[in-house]
């Protein structure tokens, strides 16, 4: 997507470590314009294919999630990261490993949110080890939803993430794909 990477080029700032900072335009102010058209651009990708919901992670999935949702007309749910406050909630679960931020989240849905009659599409802001993810096609599994598919805004194709949905069975849509960062530009793979 032409927008996105422009804006990438424009605004990322690519950090030590292989981490893009975007932080002015996604993953702490956000660009409410853009994140439309990504979420115009998830609903042409995965047109007629009868989603009845979307699914994304807490908390920079969200923004991206909720347009796609805006454009298909249907429900977006977030897994969450903190157990509810609410006791005795029947959730479906994951464990979901950050290599980045070397912690271990539990990841939860509340199961009246996810039925085994939903055709779900999973989005998210970055895949990087694909972690997140994984989970999150765990709980579409744990449901006995269909997976129509995930939808990522920001895919660092240099990790192990993509190869690891793909391997999962899941049909994968990556706005921007990143090849490499060299000398702290963004290098994007080639179409
Ligand atoms: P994975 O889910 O693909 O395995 O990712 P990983 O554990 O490596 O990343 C942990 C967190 O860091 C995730 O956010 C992920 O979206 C984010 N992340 C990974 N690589 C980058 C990057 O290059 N740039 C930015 N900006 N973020 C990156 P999270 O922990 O779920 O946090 P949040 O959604 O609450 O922000
Ligand atoms: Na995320
Ligand atoms: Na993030």
């Amino acid at each position: 997507m032409k927008l996105l990477e422009d804006r990438i080029k424009e605004d990322g700032i690519v950090l030590e470590g292989n981490v893009l900072k975007v932080n002015s335009f996604l993953n702490h102010q956000i660009d409410p314009d853009l994140m439309a058209a990504i979420g115009q651009e998830f609903a042409k990708l995965f047109k007629d294919q009868g989603i009845t919901r979307i699914l994304t992670v807490e908390s920079s999935g969200i923004a991206p999630a909720i347009m796609v949702g805006y454009a298909l007309h249907v429900p977006v749910v977030f897994a969450r990261k903190k157990k509810s406050s609410t006791l005795n909630e029947a959730v479906y679960s994951a464990e979901v490993f950050s290599y980045t931020k070397n912690v271990l989240n539990t990841i939860s849905v509340d199961q009246k949110f996810l039925t085994a009659s939903d055709k779900v599409l999973i989005i998210d802001d970055f895949l990087a080890n694909g972690q997140a993810v994984l989970g999150l096609i765990e709980i579409c599994r744990q449901a006995k939803a269909d997976i129509v598919g995930a939808g990522i805004v920001v895919e660092k194709s240099f990790q192990k993430g993509a190869d690891l949905i793909k391997k999962a069975g899941v049909h994968l849509e990556s706005l921007a794909r990143i090849e490499a960062f060299v000398d702290g530009q963004v290098k994007f793979v080639e179409e």
